[in-house]
């Protein structure tokens, strides 16, 4: 699926991971591309790695005065993903009230806001993804609260699709996703679970960084999709 030449893409949270690898296809295919992080100068950099017609800005969703000033450096939208988080660690046996707060403040309002910031700039042939993740059906270790802030993705992009169309909303649920943080970083007991998954899924794989990126690719461009959930997990969620 092929974004429009010169279209414009903001990915919030695409200065790393998943995000970015969509930044770099985007721009591949000649849409003019935007990335976000925490700090201005490594978006920036990121951004110089995909060439001239892309940007690195910041932007912290924590922080709604971040979202002003992002926005009020940029003109028209065609496509808005978010993809942003800072992962927790949480379970009721350990239950820290603070970070899961901050998780639900960047992954579900901050989203909200996001869009909200993003609307008078959106054409209304335009689209936006919002990353959930399969935690919410099947949870992992430590997943507590990221659980929670995956569920309310889909209750936002249902909300969203009935109230800002014609632009069109959709969700992602990547099932864990092959060489990206959640798993290079993962604590042992974590690392564990996801090659039993891995193990255990239909298809003996975890979905990689390119099957994620051609399902965005895909939201993002087909005109009758919108309102939907699409998982990708080679088939994780049925054993
Ligand atoms: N990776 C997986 O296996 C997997 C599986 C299921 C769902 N997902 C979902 O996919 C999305 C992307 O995951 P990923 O693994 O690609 O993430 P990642 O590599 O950890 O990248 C996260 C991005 O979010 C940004 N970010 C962190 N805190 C932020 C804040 N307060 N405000 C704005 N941006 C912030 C980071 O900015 P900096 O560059 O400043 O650090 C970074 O660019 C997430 O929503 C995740 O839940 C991932």
């Amino acid at each position: 699926m092929m974004l429009k030449k010169d279209a414009h893409l903001l990915v919030i949270g695409g200065a790393r991971g998943l995000g970015f690898e969509l930044a770099r296809t985007a721009s591949e295919q000649g849409a003019r591309v935007t990335v976000t992080g925490r700090d201005a100068d490594a978006a920036a950099a990121r951004a110089a790695e995909l060439g001239p017609s892309a940007r690195g800005l910041a932007c912290d969703l924590a922080d709604a005065a971040s979202l002003d000033r992002l926005f009020a450096g940029i003109d028209t939208v065609d496509h808005l993903v978010l993809t942003a988080i800072e992962r927790d660690r949480n379970s009721a046996a350990d239950f820290h009230a603070d970070a899961a707060a901050r998780m639900m403040l960047i992954k579900t309002v901050g989203y909200a806001n996001a869009v909200a910031h993003a609307l008078p700039r959106l054409s209304p042939d335009g689209s936006v993804v919002l990353f959930s993740g399969l935690s919410m059906w099947r949870p992992a270790p430590g997943s507590t609260t990221l659980s929670m802030a995956n569920s309310a993705i889909l209750g936002l992009v249902n909300s969203l699709a009935v109230e800002i169309a014609p632009v069109r909303v959709n969700a992602i649920t990547p099932g864990t996703v092959a060489g990206t943080a959640a798993i290079d970083n993962a604590a042992p007991v974590l690392a564990e679970f996801f090659e039993t998954q891995r193990r255990r899924t239909p298809g003996k794989r975890l979905p990689t960084p390119d099957d994620i990126v051609a399902a965005v690719l895909f939201l993002l461009t087909c005109p009758s999709v919108t309102g939907e959930n699409l998982v990708v997990d080679a088939g994780y969620r049925l054993v």
